[in-house]
């Protein structure tokens, strides 16, 4: 794909991974438009030549809203970052869990995205090629202790990325996944493990976006998909040191 004059749409553009890759993708003369919740970061990005819409993804009538703002202002849309996300790391058989924690993981992660991905298909079919990029996680393709929920989100997001691809294959629409390995982004705070910088990460997958490959990711999160595939107690143990 030509990385140039496209508009894109980025869910979960106002910070970390999104940020970043909305940073790299305006600098390259597309039409960036990110969308999230902070109304600080919003006003910031504009100023930096971003277009934005405000939207949580929990609202049904948010997203609504954010689809008619595109399909008014953006009819030239040919790409869409499904990036949003949250994780919240907690025992599932802890009964003092409030009940909202697991709404919002699944709403923002998966729901939701889902829903302004039916809603933007017609825009994105009239380009003559499209893309729709998930991003997911490597605990889509195994589950963590502390992270079944955000887990399980993600292997949804996973089997979603893989339908509507083959349910797309006859339309101008490609549809690929991200798979961020551990990342320093406010998502990470905290977690003491080896995390790559954002800026490193978006640079090894511009070129990657650029082949159209299937899969976006680094060298060490394809062998854990394989891992994770054919060994599946190597990739608990993997896990549980983490
Ligand atoms: N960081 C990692 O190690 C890692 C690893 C694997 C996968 N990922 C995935 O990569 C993606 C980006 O994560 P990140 O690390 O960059 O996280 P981040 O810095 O915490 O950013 C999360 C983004 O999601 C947006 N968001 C959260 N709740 C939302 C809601 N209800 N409605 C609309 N937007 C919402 C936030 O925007 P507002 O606050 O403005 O709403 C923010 O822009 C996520 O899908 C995450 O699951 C991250």
């Amino acid at each position: 794909m030509n990385l140039t004059h496209n508009t894109i749409l980025i869910t979960g553009g106002t910070s970390g991974i999104g940020l970043i890759l909305g940073k790299t993708l305006l600098d390259r003369g597309n039409t960036v438009i990110l969308l999230g919740r902070n109304k600080n970061k919003l006003a910031e990005a504009e100023k930096a030549g971003f277009h934005t819409i405000s939207c949580d993804l929990n609202s049904q009538e948010d997203i609504e809203n954010a689809a008619l703002q595109i399909h008014n202002h953006f009819p030239n849309l040919n790409m869409l970052f499904n990036n949003a996300g949250v994780q919240y790391n907690y025992d599932f058989t802890e009964n003092v869990i409030p009940l909202d924690k697991i709404t919002r993981e699944i709403n923002t992660n998966i729901t939701g995205q889902l829903i302004l991905t039916q809603l933007l298909i017609p825009v994105l079919s009239n380009a003559e090629k499209a893309f729709i990029i998930n991003t997911t996680s490597g605990l889509g393709a195994f589950p963590k202790n502390d992270g079944i929920v955000y887990s399980a989100s993600k292997a949804a997001m996973r089997s979603f990325t893989t339908g509507l691809r083959y349910r797309l294959k006859d339309s101008p629409i490609r549809v690929l996944e991200f798979i961020p390995p551990v990342t320093d982004t406010e998502m990470t705070e905290g977690r003491s493990e080896a995390k790559m910088a954002p800026e490193a990460l978006v640079a090894q997958i511009i070129p990657q976006l650029e082949k159209e490959r299937k899969i976006l990711t680094i060298p060490k999160m394809r062998m854990f998909l394989w891992i994770a595939f054919l060994f599946p107690s190597l990739a608990h143990k993997i896990l549980s040191k983490s």
